[in-house]
């Protein structure tokens, strides 16, 4: 299978790069084509809601940025990995921009038709706090929602606090995240 990792921190080598790199490694040795994108620091510029991308034979989206690209590859990936630092219970900037103009594609139409109808999706995830006390559940809910509404089948969060312990330091989180990841 084709995995694309949409990757929204800021810290190329931090701890939910660490994570992601766990589950593509785990991906990997189970045979799977992987792909990382990092997002911040890309031009993806926010979703203006012009409705432009939702007219009759309309050409996607207006906006001429490096989005076009990362469309392609969302489109032909069989799984999506969406990777972020939880800033304020919520998603880094650069992924929620990009998950925002993921409105450019079919989604709500015929599975037949749809950009995401089929495949899979996974959050991965770091907050300081420790994983039960991180508010994962505000997270998790969105990309439930989303993949019950774009025909995507949840595969699960993988997750780690990293306040208290540095994730190097913590073998089970990164076998977890391994296991998750040859298991897509
Ligand atoms: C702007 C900002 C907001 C944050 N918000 C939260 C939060 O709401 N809950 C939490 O547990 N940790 C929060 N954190 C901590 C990060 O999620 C955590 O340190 C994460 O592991 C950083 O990942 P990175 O090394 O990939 O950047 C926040 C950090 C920053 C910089």
């Amino acid at each position: 299978m084709k995995i694309c990792a949409l990757f929204g921190g800021p810290h190329k080598k931090g701890n939910t790069a660490t994570l992601l790199e766990e589950v593509l490694d785990g991906a990997r040795e189970a045979g799977h084509e992987t792909l990382r994108i990092d997002l911040a620091g890309m031009d993806i510029r926010p979703c203006k809601g012009c409705m432009a991308c939702k007219k009759p034979k309309a050409a996607g989206c207006v906006q001429k940025d490096a989005m076009p690209e990362v469309l392609d590859t969302v489109r032909a990936a069989d799984v999506l990995i969406f990777a972020t630092p939880m800033y304020w219970w919520n998603l880094a900037g650069p992924l929620k921009n990009t998950v925002d103009r993921f409105f450019a594609l079919p989604f709500n139409v015929a599975a037949e038709e749809s950009a995401f109808a089929g495949k899979k999706a996974m959050l991965v995830m770091t907050s300081g706090q420790p994983s039960d006390r991180d508010g994962r559940e505000g997270l998790e809910m969105i990309f439930k929602k989303m993949c019950t509404f774009t025909g995507m089948q949840w595969m699960g969060t993988v997750t780690a606090g990293t306040n208290d312990i540095p994730l190097s330091q913590q073998p089970e989180a990164l076998r977890t995240a391994r296991d998750a990841g040859a298991g897509l």
